[in-house]
Protein backbone atom coordinates (compact mmCIF):
# COMPACT_ATOMS: atom_id res chain seq x y z
CA UNK A 1 0.00 0.00 0.00
CA UNK A 2 1.06 3.44 -0.95
CA UNK A 3 1.70 5.36 2.19
CA UNK A 4 0.52 9.29 1.84
CA UNK A 5 3.55 11.72 2.18
CA UNK A 6 2.79 13.96 4.98
CA UNK A 7 4.14 17.55 3.63
CA UNK A 8 5.01 19.46 6.51
CA UNK A 9 4.01 23.45 5.67
CA UNK A 10 6.97 25.61 6.09
CA UNK A 11 6.90 28.45 8.89
CA UNK A 12 5.64 31.50 6.98
CA UNK A 13 8.26 34.77 7.18
CA UNK A 14 6.61 37.77 9.44
CA UNK A 15 7.50 41.54 9.11
CA UNK A 16 11.04 42.22 10.71
CA UNK A 17 9.87 43.76 14.62
CA UNK A 18 9.54 47.42 13.71
CA UNK A 19 8.23 47.36 10.46
CA UNK A 20 5.05 47.93 8.70
CA UNK A 21 3.31 46.71 5.04
CA UNK A 22 1.59 49.58 3.57
CA UNK A 23 -1.54 47.69 2.63
CA UNK A 24 -3.58 48.28 -0.34
CA UNK A 25 -7.01 49.83 1.21
CA UNK A 26 -4.46 52.27 3.32
CA UNK A 27 -2.70 53.54 -0.16
CA UNK A 28 -5.19 56.11 -0.57
CA UNK A 29 -4.09 58.44 2.71
CA UNK A 30 -0.17 58.23 1.37
CA UNK A 31 -1.61 58.94 -2.21
CA UNK A 32 -3.48 62.13 -0.65
CA UNK A 33 -0.50 63.49 1.62
CA UNK A 34 2.22 62.73 -1.51
CA UNK A 35 -0.20 64.87 -3.48
CA UNK A 36 -0.45 67.38 -0.56
CA UNK A 37 2.80 67.49 0.34
CA UNK A 38 3.94 68.42 -3.60
CA UNK A 39 0.94 70.69 -3.80
CA UNK A 40 2.48 72.61 -0.34
CA UNK A 41 6.31 72.67 -1.93
CA UNK A 42 4.99 73.93 -5.37
CA UNK A 43 2.94 76.87 -3.60
CA UNK A 44 6.30 77.93 -1.28
CA UNK A 45 8.77 77.51 -3.84
CA UNK A 46 10.30 73.95 -2.51
CA UNK A 47 12.06 71.60 -5.17
CA UNK A 48 12.27 68.42 -4.47
CA UNK A 49 15.73 66.51 -3.38
CA UNK A 50 16.08 62.66 -3.06
CA UNK A 51 19.07 61.21 -1.31
CA UNK A 52 19.80 57.68 -1.04
CA UNK A 53 19.02 55.45 2.05
CA UNK A 54 22.47 54.48 2.59
CA UNK A 55 24.90 57.01 3.32
CA UNK A 56 28.46 57.03 5.18
CA UNK A 57 27.77 56.19 8.85
CA UNK A 58 30.05 58.96 9.56
CA UNK A 59 28.02 61.43 7.55
CA UNK A 60 25.21 60.80 10.76
CA UNK A 61 27.87 60.33 13.15
CA UNK A 62 29.09 64.23 12.85
CA UNK A 63 25.87 65.91 11.48
CA UNK A 64 23.72 64.09 14.31
CA UNK A 65 25.89 64.15 17.12
CA UNK A 66 27.94 61.12 18.79
CA UNK A 67 26.21 61.05 21.77
CA UNK A 68 22.57 61.02 20.78
CA UNK A 69 20.55 58.54 21.18
CA UNK A 70 20.25 58.42 17.35
CA UNK A 71 24.23 57.86 16.51
CA UNK A 72 24.25 56.25 20.21
CA UNK A 73 21.94 53.68 20.47
CA UNK A 74 19.20 53.85 17.18
CA UNK A 75 21.32 54.01 13.84
CA UNK A 76 21.17 50.75 11.87
CA UNK A 77 24.99 50.99 10.86
CA UNK A 78 27.00 48.05 8.97
CA UNK A 79 30.01 47.75 7.14
CA UNK A 80 29.16 46.24 3.72
CA UNK A 81 30.94 43.93 1.14
CA UNK A 82 33.69 46.38 0.18
CA UNK A 83 34.90 47.00 3.99
CA UNK A 84 32.54 50.77 3.85
CA UNK A 85 31.03 51.73 7.35
CA UNK A 86 27.52 52.44 5.98
CA UNK A 87 24.44 53.32 7.46
CA UNK A 88 20.75 53.58 6.90
CA UNK A 89 19.75 57.18 7.17
CA UNK A 90 17.64 57.61 10.38
CA UNK A 91 16.71 61.46 9.19
CA UNK A 92 16.71 63.45 6.09
CA UNK A 93 18.43 66.44 7.50
CA UNK A 94 22.29 65.46 7.57
CA UNK A 95 21.77 63.39 3.97
CA UNK A 96 20.15 66.36 1.85
CA UNK A 97 23.09 69.24 3.51
CA UNK A 98 25.82 66.15 2.09
CA UNK A 99 24.25 66.62 -1.29
CA UNK A 100 23.77 70.83 -0.92
CA UNK A 101 27.26 70.71 -0.49
CA UNK A 102 28.11 67.70 -3.25
CA UNK A 103 26.58 69.84 -5.93
CA UNK A 104 27.64 72.70 -4.95
CA UNK A 105 23.81 74.18 -4.29
CA UNK A 106 26.10 77.17 -2.77
CA UNK A 107 26.34 78.48 -6.79
CA UNK A 108 22.39 79.03 -7.05
CA UNK A 109 20.51 81.64 -5.78
CA UNK A 110 20.28 81.48 -2.49
CA UNK A 111 18.14 80.45 -0.05
CA UNK A 112 18.09 76.85 -1.85
CA UNK A 113 14.32 75.80 -0.77
CA UNK A 114 14.17 72.00 -0.95
CA UNK A 115 12.37 69.29 0.57
CA UNK A 116 11.52 65.28 0.51
CA UNK A 117 9.56 62.75 1.49
CA UNK A 118 10.75 59.23 2.20
CA UNK A 119 11.49 56.30 4.64
CA UNK A 120 13.86 56.85 7.77
CA UNK A 121 15.56 54.13 10.03
CA UNK A 122 16.16 54.00 13.63
CA UNK A 123 16.67 50.65 15.75
CA UNK A 124 14.21 51.84 18.55
CA UNK A 125 11.96 50.58 21.13
CA UNK A 126 9.09 50.01 18.29
CA UNK A 127 5.38 51.10 19.65
CA UNK A 128 2.22 52.56 18.44
CA UNK A 129 3.95 55.78 16.14
CA UNK A 130 7.14 54.76 16.58
CA UNK A 131 8.75 51.88 13.62
CA UNK A 132 12.01 51.06 13.04
CA UNK A 133 11.29 52.38 9.28
CA UNK A 134 9.33 55.24 9.31
CA UNK A 135 8.54 57.79 6.50
CA UNK A 136 9.29 61.49 6.76
CA UNK A 137 8.25 64.55 4.64
CA UNK A 138 10.75 67.47 5.11
CA UNK A 139 10.94 70.96 4.08
CA UNK A 140 14.53 72.91 4.16
CA UNK A 141 15.33 76.30 3.53
CA UNK A 142 19.46 76.88 3.19
CA UNK A 143 21.44 79.55 2.98
CA UNK A 144 19.52 82.21 4.84
CA UNK A 145 20.04 83.47 8.41
CA UNK A 146 17.19 85.80 8.82
CA UNK A 147 14.47 85.03 11.18
CA UNK A 148 11.90 85.27 8.40
CA UNK A 149 12.97 81.97 7.09
CA UNK A 150 12.05 80.41 10.29
CA UNK A 151 8.96 81.78 10.25
CA UNK A 152 8.32 80.43 6.62
CA UNK A 153 9.12 77.26 7.18
CA UNK A 154 6.63 76.98 10.50
CA UNK A 155 4.63 78.39 8.09
CA UNK A 156 4.57 75.76 5.90
CA UNK A 157 4.26 72.92 8.76
CA UNK A 158 1.60 74.56 10.15
CA UNK A 159 -0.24 75.05 6.54
CA UNK A 160 0.13 71.26 6.10
CA UNK A 161 -1.71 70.58 9.59
CA UNK A 162 -3.92 73.89 8.67
CA UNK A 163 -4.92 72.66 5.61
CA UNK A 164 -6.00 68.95 6.68
CA UNK A 165 -8.37 70.66 9.32
CA UNK A 166 -5.74 69.21 12.07
CA UNK A 167 -5.54 71.38 15.26
CA UNK A 168 -2.11 71.58 15.70
CA UNK A 169 0.37 73.72 18.32
CA UNK A 170 3.90 75.05 17.44
CA UNK A 171 5.94 74.43 20.71
CA UNK A 172 8.87 76.55 20.04
CA UNK A 173 12.72 77.38 21.78
CA UNK A 174 15.68 78.53 21.47
CA UNK A 175 18.71 76.98 21.89
CA UNK A 176 21.23 79.76 21.13
CA UNK A 177 23.85 79.42 19.51
CA UNK A 178 27.74 78.48 19.78
CA UNK A 179 28.65 82.07 21.49
CA UNK A 180 25.95 81.84 24.45
CA UNK A 181 25.27 78.06 24.92
CA UNK A 182 28.46 77.18 26.76
CA UNK A 183 27.80 79.53 29.59
CA UNK A 184 23.87 78.16 29.80
CA UNK A 185 25.96 74.26 29.38
CA UNK A 186 28.39 75.40 32.49
CA UNK A 187 25.28 76.43 34.45
CA UNK A 188 23.57 73.43 33.49
CA UNK A 189 26.21 71.60 34.37
CA UNK A 190 26.64 72.85 37.51
CA UNK A 191 23.12 72.18 38.29
CA UNK A 192 23.26 68.32 37.66
CA UNK A 193 26.63 68.06 39.29
CA UNK A 194 24.22 68.96 42.35
CA UNK A 195 22.00 66.36 41.79
CA UNK A 196 24.04 63.67 40.05
CA UNK A 197 23.63 60.83 42.52
CA UNK A 198 20.07 60.89 41.76
CA UNK A 199 20.41 61.07 38.06
CA UNK A 200 19.99 57.76 35.82
CA UNK A 201 23.04 56.09 34.85
CA UNK A 202 22.47 57.02 31.22
CA UNK A 203 22.50 61.04 32.54
CA UNK A 204 25.49 60.56 34.07
CA UNK A 205 27.02 59.33 30.97
CA UNK A 206 25.93 62.59 29.80
CA UNK A 207 27.07 64.72 31.89
CA UNK A 208 30.18 64.10 31.49
CA UNK A 209 30.16 64.48 27.36
CA UNK A 210 26.74 66.63 26.31
CA UNK A 211 25.00 67.88 29.45
CA UNK A 212 22.09 69.31 27.05
CA UNK A 213 21.22 65.55 26.31
CA UNK A 214 20.31 65.50 29.90
CA UNK A 215 17.54 67.11 28.79
CA UNK A 216 15.99 64.39 26.11
CA UNK A 217 16.19 62.31 29.03
CA UNK A 218 13.03 59.14 29.06
CA UNK A 219 14.74 58.46 32.67
CA UNK A 220 11.68 58.57 34.78
CA UNK A 221 14.61 59.61 37.77
CA UNK A 222 15.48 62.35 35.59
CA UNK A 223 11.93 64.03 35.07
CA UNK A 224 11.51 66.44 38.11
CA UNK A 225 15.37 67.48 38.48
CA UNK A 226 15.25 68.73 34.37
CA UNK A 227 11.52 70.39 35.16
CA UNK A 228 14.13 72.66 37.34
CA UNK A 229 16.86 72.95 35.24
CA UNK A 230 17.71 76.43 34.43
CA UNK A 231 16.91 77.46 30.81
CA UNK A 232 18.12 78.51 28.09
CA UNK A 233 16.27 81.26 27.47
CA UNK A 234 18.13 83.30 30.40
CA UNK A 235 21.27 82.76 28.53
CA UNK A 236 20.74 83.92 25.39
CA UNK A 237 22.94 86.61 24.08
CA UNK A 238 21.44 89.75 22.16
CA UNK A 239 21.85 88.54 18.68
CA UNK A 240 20.35 84.59 19.70
CA UNK A 241 17.55 86.96 21.85
CA UNK A 242 16.42 89.34 19.05
CA UNK A 243 16.52 86.46 16.42
CA UNK A 244 14.07 84.55 18.68
CA UNK A 245 11.79 87.96 19.14
CA UNK A 246 11.58 88.47 15.50
CA UNK A 247 10.66 85.01 14.75
CA UNK A 248 8.02 85.80 17.27
CA UNK A 249 6.97 88.79 15.49
CA UNK A 250 6.71 86.95 12.36
CA UNK A 251 4.43 84.21 13.49
CA UNK A 252 1.95 86.74 15.06
CA UNK A 253 1.72 88.42 12.24
CA UNK A 254 0.79 85.42 10.60
CA UNK A 255 -1.75 84.24 13.31
CA UNK A 256 -0.16 81.12 13.76
CA UNK A 257 -0.65 79.79 17.43
CA UNK A 258 2.54 78.87 18.98
CA UNK A 259 3.60 78.04 22.62
CA UNK A 260 6.96 79.08 24.07
CA UNK A 261 8.72 75.53 25.67
CA UNK A 262 12.02 75.74 27.32
CA UNK A 263 11.84 71.47 27.08
CA UNK A 264 12.10 71.73 23.46
CA UNK A 265 16.18 70.90 22.79
CA UNK A 266 15.60 68.39 20.25
CA UNK A 267 18.11 65.13 20.19
CA UNK A 268 19.72 66.06 17.10
CA UNK A 269 23.25 67.84 17.90
CA UNK A 270 22.91 70.17 14.57
CA UNK A 271 20.83 72.45 15.93
CA UNK A 272 20.89 76.25 17.35
CA UNK A 273 18.83 79.20 18.00
CA UNK A 274 15.52 77.57 16.48
CA UNK A 275 13.87 74.64 17.62
CA UNK A 276 10.44 73.64 17.74
CA UNK A 277 7.56 70.52 17.61
CA UNK A 278 4.58 70.67 16.17
CA UNK A 279 2.15 69.21 18.92
CA UNK A 280 -1.70 67.85 18.53
CA UNK A 281 -3.40 71.38 20.06
CA UNK A 282 -5.11 68.32 22.62
CA UNK A 283 -2.17 67.96 23.70
CA UNK A 284 -1.23 70.79 24.31
CA UNK A 285 -3.92 71.17 26.73
CA UNK A 286 -3.50 67.47 28.06
CA UNK A 287 -0.71 66.06 27.70
CA UNK A 288 1.95 64.70 30.24
CA UNK A 289 5.11 65.85 28.70
CA UNK A 290 8.12 63.52 29.32
CA UNK A 291 11.41 64.82 28.98
CA UNK A 292 13.10 62.39 26.67
CA UNK A 293 14.47 60.86 23.28
CA UNK A 294 13.84 61.47 19.99
CA UNK A 295 12.71 65.10 18.95
CA UNK A 296 9.57 63.49 19.15
CA UNK A 297 9.67 62.45 22.43
CA UNK A 298 6.33 63.63 23.28
CA UNK A 299 3.66 60.89 25.07
CA UNK A 300 0.17 61.76 24.84
CA UNK A 301 -2.15 60.16 27.80
CA UNK A 302 -2.21 56.90 26.22
CA UNK A 303 1.41 56.85 26.17
CA UNK A 304 2.38 56.71 22.85
CA UNK A 305 4.52 58.57 20.79
CA UNK A 306 3.09 61.72 19.39
CA UNK A 307 5.10 64.69 18.18
CA UNK A 308 3.81 64.89 14.46
CA UNK A 309 6.59 66.74 13.54
CA UNK A 310 10.03 68.87 14.72
CA UNK A 311 12.85 70.91 13.25
CA UNK A 312 14.64 74.07 13.83
CA UNK A 313 17.53 76.27 12.54
CA UNK A 314 21.17 74.33 12.17
CA UNK A 315 23.34 76.90 10.77
CA UNK A 316 26.83 75.08 11.31
CA UNK A 317 25.91 71.51 9.83
CA UNK A 318 26.91 72.11 5.97
CA UNK A 319 30.06 73.75 7.66
CA UNK A 320 30.37 70.76 9.80
CA UNK A 321 30.32 68.62 6.49
CA UNK A 322 33.03 70.30 4.71
CA UNK A 323 31.00 72.95 3.02
CA UNK A 324 30.64 76.96 3.48
CA UNK A 325 29.50 78.76 6.42
CA UNK A 326 25.71 78.46 5.46
CA UNK A 327 22.80 78.71 7.89
CA UNK A 328 19.85 76.84 7.39
CA UNK A 329 16.39 76.09 9.31
CA UNK A 330 13.89 73.29 8.22
CA UNK A 331 11.09 70.75 9.90
CA UNK A 332 10.36 67.04 9.08
CA UNK A 333 7.10 65.52 9.71
CA UNK A 334 6.08 61.79 10.75
CA UNK A 335 4.00 60.62 7.76
CA UNK A 336 2.78 57.31 9.86
CA UNK A 337 1.93 59.61 13.00
CA UNK A 338 -0.19 62.10 10.58
CA UNK A 339 -2.52 59.47 8.87
CA UNK A 340 -2.99 57.94 12.71
CA UNK A 341 -3.86 61.05 13.43
CA UNK A 342 -6.50 61.38 10.29
CA UNK A 343 -7.77 58.35 11.04
CA UNK A 344 -8.79 59.36 14.90
CA UNK A 345 -10.40 62.30 13.57
CA UNK A 346 -11.91 60.80 10.57
CA UNK A 347 -10.30 63.50 8.24
CA UNK A 348 -11.84 61.95 5.17
CA UNK A 349 -9.47 61.56 1.77
CA UNK A 350 -10.83 60.59 -1.41
CA UNK A 351 -11.67 57.02 -2.02
CA UNK A 352 -10.17 55.17 -4.90
CA UNK A 353 -11.48 55.38 -8.20
CA UNK A 354 -14.48 52.64 -7.91
CA UNK A 355 -15.54 50.65 -11.34
CA UNK A 356 -19.28 51.16 -12.57
CA UNK A 357 -19.34 48.51 -14.96
CA UNK A 358 -17.91 44.89 -14.73
CA UNK A 359 -17.21 42.92 -17.67
CA UNK A 360 -17.88 39.09 -17.54
CA UNK A 361 -17.24 36.60 -19.98
CA UNK A 362 -18.11 32.72 -20.80
CA UNK A 363 -16.24 30.40 -23.29
CA UNK A 364 -12.81 30.76 -24.44
CA UNK A 365 -14.16 33.27 -27.91
CA UNK A 366 -15.70 35.26 -25.49
CA UNK A 367 -12.87 35.47 -23.32
CA UNK A 368 -10.84 36.98 -26.26
CA UNK A 369 -13.18 39.19 -27.26
CA UNK A 370 -13.53 40.71 -23.47
CA UNK A 371 -9.50 40.92 -23.42
CA UNK A 372 -9.67 44.04 -26.11
CA UNK A 373 -13.39 45.46 -25.31
CA UNK A 374 -11.54 46.04 -22.06
CA UNK A 375 -9.24 47.89 -23.42
CA UNK A 376 -12.02 50.03 -25.35
CA UNK A 377 -13.89 50.67 -22.47
CA UNK A 378 -10.65 52.19 -20.62
CA UNK A 379 -9.67 53.98 -23.21
CA UNK A 380 -13.60 55.63 -23.38
CA UNK A 381 -12.55 56.50 -20.13
CA UNK A 382 -14.92 54.02 -18.28
CA UNK A 383 -14.49 52.57 -14.82
CA UNK A 384 -14.85 49.26 -15.59
CA UNK A 385 -13.58 46.22 -14.23
CA UNK A 386 -12.81 41.89 -14.78
CA UNK A 387 -12.19 38.91 -13.48
CA UNK A 388 -11.23 37.31 -17.11
CA UNK A 389 -9.00 34.37 -15.50
CA UNK A 390 -12.28 33.03 -14.18
CA UNK A 391 -14.15 30.77 -16.35
CA UNK A 392 -17.68 30.62 -14.42
CA UNK A 393 -20.35 33.21 -14.47
CA UNK A 394 -21.91 32.63 -11.15
CA UNK A 395 -18.17 33.90 -9.71
CA UNK A 396 -18.00 36.72 -11.89
CA UNK A 397 -21.13 38.10 -11.00
CA UNK A 398 -20.83 37.25 -7.57
CA UNK A 399 -17.90 40.00 -7.97
CA UNK A 400 -19.48 42.38 -9.87
CA UNK A 401 -22.21 42.45 -7.14
CA UNK A 402 -19.96 42.65 -4.47
CA UNK A 403 -17.91 45.57 -6.38
CA UNK A 404 -21.19 47.59 -6.39
CA UNK A 405 -21.14 48.15 -10.04
CA UNK A 406 -24.01 49.91 -11.82
CA UNK A 407 -23.95 47.54 -14.74
CA UNK A 408 -22.41 43.90 -15.84
CA UNK A 409 -22.43 43.40 -19.47
CA UNK A 410 -22.14 39.86 -20.38
CA UNK A 411 -20.57 38.26 -23.33
CA UNK A 412 -21.42 34.14 -23.81
CA UNK A 413 -21.64 31.98 -26.86
CA UNK A 414 -24.73 33.16 -27.93
CA UNK A 415 -23.26 36.42 -27.86
CA UNK A 416 -20.60 35.77 -29.51
CA UNK A 417 -22.69 34.10 -32.62
CA UNK A 418 -25.27 36.76 -32.79
CA UNK A 419 -22.58 39.55 -32.75
CA UNK A 420 -24.17 40.93 -29.51
CA UNK A 421 -23.55 42.32 -25.45
CA UNK A 422 -25.75 41.72 -22.51
CA UNK A 423 -26.27 44.36 -20.07
CA UNK A 424 -27.29 43.85 -16.86
CA UNK A 425 -28.63 46.85 -14.91
CA UNK A 426 -27.56 46.06 -11.31
CA UNK A 427 -30.06 47.89 -9.55
CA UNK A 428 -33.07 46.50 -10.96
CA UNK A 429 -31.69 42.84 -12.66
CA UNK A 430 -33.35 44.27 -16.12
CA UNK A 431 -30.71 42.69 -18.79
CA UNK A 432 -31.11 44.08 -22.62
CA UNK A 433 -29.20 42.65 -25.59
CA UNK A 434 -27.66 45.02 -27.36
CA UNK A 435 -25.19 45.21 -31.07
CA UNK A 436 -21.60 44.45 -30.09
CA UNK A 437 -20.58 47.52 -32.09
CA UNK A 438 -22.58 49.83 -29.99
CA UNK A 439 -21.90 48.41 -26.97
CA UNK A 440 -19.35 51.74 -25.46
CA UNK A 441 -22.16 54.24 -26.69
CA UNK A 442 -24.72 52.18 -25.19
CA UNK A 443 -23.29 51.89 -21.80
CA UNK A 444 -22.03 55.57 -21.68
CA UNK A 445 -25.53 56.36 -22.68
CA UNK A 446 -26.99 54.41 -19.43
CA UNK A 447 -24.74 55.89 -17.15
CA UNK A 448 -24.98 59.32 -17.85
CA UNK A 449 -28.52 58.79 -17.38
CA UNK A 450 -28.05 57.00 -14.27
CA UNK A 451 -26.02 58.96 -12.90
CA UNK A 452 -28.27 62.31 -13.56
CA UNK A 453 -31.28 60.27 -11.62
P1 LIG B 1 12.67 64.21 14.33
O1 LIG B 1 11.85 65.02 15.27
O2 LIG B 1 13.62 63.24 14.92
O3 LIG B 1 13.44 65.26 13.43
O4 LIG B 1 11.70 63.46 13.34
C1 LIG B 1 10.69 64.17 12.67
C2 LIG B 1 9.36 63.51 12.89
O5 LIG B 1 9.41 62.18 12.38
C3 LIG B 1 8.93 63.32 14.35
O6 LIG B 1 8.30 64.46 14.85
C4 LIG B 1 7.93 62.18 14.22
O7 LIG B 1 6.65 62.63 13.80
C5 LIG B 1 8.53 61.34 13.12
N1 LIG B 1 9.31 60.22 13.69
C6 LIG B 1 10.55 60.25 14.19
N2 LIG B 1 10.91 59.02 14.60
C7 LIG B 1 9.89 58.20 14.36
C8 LIG B 1 9.66 56.81 14.54
N3 LIG B 1 10.58 56.01 15.06
N4 LIG B 1 8.45 56.30 14.15
C9 LIG B 1 7.51 57.09 13.60
N5 LIG B 1 7.67 58.41 13.39
C10 LIG B 1 8.85 58.96 13.77
C11 LIG B 1 14.27 64.97 12.39
O8 LIG B 1 14.43 63.87 11.95
C12 LIG B 1 14.91 66.18 11.80
N6 LIG B 1 15.70 65.77 10.63
C13 LIG B 1 13.88 67.23 11.41
C14 LIG B 1 14.49 68.44 10.80
C15 LIG B 1 14.49 68.78 9.49
N7 LIG B 1 15.16 69.38 11.43
C16 LIG B 1 15.58 70.29 10.56
N8 LIG B 1 15.17 69.92 9.38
Amino acid sequence: MQQKKEVKKKKAFQLVKGMRDILPEEQRYWDFLRDLINKIAKTYGFSRLDTPLVEAADLFVRGIGQVTDIVEKEMYAFVDQGGDHLALRPEGTAGLARAYVEHGMHNLPQPVKLFYFGPMFRHDKPQTGRYRQHWQFGFEILGEADPIVDAQVILVAYKIYQSLNLPVNIQINSIGCPGCRPDYENELKDYFKKHKNRLSELSQHRLLKNPLRILDSKEKEDLPIIADAPQQIDFLCEDCRNHFMLLFEYLDDLGIPYALNPTIVRGLDYYGRTTFEIWTAEEEENSPREAGGEAGRLTDSAGRQSALGGGGRYDGLVELLGGNPTPAVGFAGGVERLIAQMKEKDIKVPEREKPEIFLAQLGSEARKKALVLFEELKEAGLAVSENLSKSGLKVQLENADKQKVKFTLILGQKEIVDGTIMIRDMENGIQEVVDFTKVVAEVKKRLEKSNVK
